[in-house]
């Protein structure tokens, strides 16, 4: 076993760094108060090749492995968690799922734009009653022949107004279950299709969370990715590599708390020392130290196991899992070691600690992630 990083990966990650600390450091703040999507960021982000990191030269993609991801991912959570979902939706779930299953005619026409960053997609999945039990898909796709009627309601979808492209989960044989659900491609603007409320939310405030609304939208059935029916199997398996982009952001959560509590406990003191001096402020930064190494390697090994064409989904949930719950409790130590500056926005540990929630929430809970590493270990 090599712990090496190659050249590229490590340009790749300094670039990452370089673009977090530059352009989206100034005005964090502000978009998490104001709730305000960061547009210009983010058209950055793809002309810089970030939103299509994976996706292959010729579809307008960055040709990049999967462990180079895991470490830009690191770098743009550890300063803007709500930048860093958009780019893990758009490369994990939406590029990786068009260019693993769609058709040629799907990769130019959607993968293209989508890759290069010039527009923004949206997976669909979560319903009003169908988030961790994603089979009792409500939303309905009826066959007419040469087009489908979609109706249905989805909640809580990341890009929600910013997506140009939504990839579309809906039941359309509820007798066969999950193997009669398929997965659409949606624009915005076909007729029937609303977007609706944006979410008022405690973290990721500035990503743009919304409901969406489907009243007898006429999809072509060429937008249908993969066979019929093949819509339940497309989505556990995107999500199988969306879990490591969210695995990577709650690390960079965890490692940008982390970096900003080490740093203060050297300049603050108390009783005349720097807190640091402190053996009870050691042993929280030992702590919070070893569990960020052993969530990086959690998510470089199942990146890795990804880049090699391995199985990946029980070391995606792993890495999931802990590193979504190493993110929860390094934030709340790092605003701990702040003490009152910690529960004030100027010091940004506060936000991290809002932003870290989610992690344990979306792209399956903790407790669907154990499900997952559960039913690997029987097989
Ligand atoms: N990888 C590949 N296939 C999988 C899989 C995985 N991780 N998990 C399940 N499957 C397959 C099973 O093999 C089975 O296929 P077959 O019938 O062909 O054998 C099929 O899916 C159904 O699986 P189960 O019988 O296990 O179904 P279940 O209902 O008991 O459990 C579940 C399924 C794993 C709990 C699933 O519902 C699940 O993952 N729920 C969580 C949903 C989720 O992650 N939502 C995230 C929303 S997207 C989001 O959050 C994006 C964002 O905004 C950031």
């Amino acid at each position: 076993m090599i712990f090496k990083l190659t050249e590229e990966q490590l340009a790749v990650r300094d670039a990452a760094k370089d673009f977090a600390e530059t352009e989206l450091l100034p005005g964090v703040i502000e978009r998490d108060e104001k709730q305000e999507f960061p547009t210009a960021q983010i058209k950055k982000l793809g002309e810089l090749g970030f939103l299509g990191m994976m996706v292959a030269p010729e579809y307008g993609g960055g040709g990049m492995d999967t462990m180079s991801y895991v470490l830009a991912m690191e770098e743009i959570s550890k300063i803007d968690a709500s930048v860093s979902v958009c780019m893990s939706v758009n490369n994990s779930l939406v590029c990786w799922g068009l260019e693993h299953f769609g058709n040629e005619e799907q990769k130019q026409k959607y993968l293209k734009p989508l890759a290069s960053g010039e527009k923004i997609g949206a997976f669909c999945l979560s319903e009003p009653e169908a988030g961790s039990d994603a089979t009792f898909q409500q939303t309905t796709a009826e066959d007419h022949g040469d087009h489908y009627i979609l109706n249905g309601t989805k909640n809580w979808i990341t890009n929600g107004n910013s997506a140009s492209i939504y990839l579309v989960i809906a039941q359309t044989d509820k007798a066969k279950k999950h193997k009669g659900i398929n997965v659409l491609i949606v624009e915005k603007g076909m007729e029937g299709f609303v977007v609706g409320k944006k979410e008022n939310k405690m973290g990721i405030r500035a990503s743009d969370t919304h409901s969406l609304m489907f009243q007898n939208v006429k999809v072509p059935k060429a937008n249908r990715i993969g066979e019929d029916g093949f819509g339940f199997t497309f989505a556990m398996q995107t999500l199988n590599g969306g879990r490591i982009g969210i695995a990577s952001q709650a690390l960079g959560i965890a490692s940008g708390a982390y970096e900003r509590a080490l740093a203060y406990s050297q300049e603050r003191k108390t009783f005349g020392v720097p807190i640091f001096e402190h053996q009870d402020v050691q042993f929280k930064l030992a702590d919070m130290a070893t569990r960020i190494e052993a969530s990086r390697l959690l998510c470089l090994k199942a990146a890795w196991l990804k880049d090699q064409g391995k199985d990946y989904s029980q070391a995606s949930a792993m890495a999931k899992l802990y590193s979504s719950k190493t993110a929860m409790d390094v934030t709340i130590e790092a605003v701990q070691i702040h003490g009152g500056y910690g529960f004030v926005k100027e010091f940004h540990v506060e936000r991290l600690m809002r932003d870290a929630k989610i992690t344990q929430i979306y792209e399956g809970t903790s407790e669907i992630q154990k499900i997952v590493i559960a039913r690997s270990l029987f097989k």
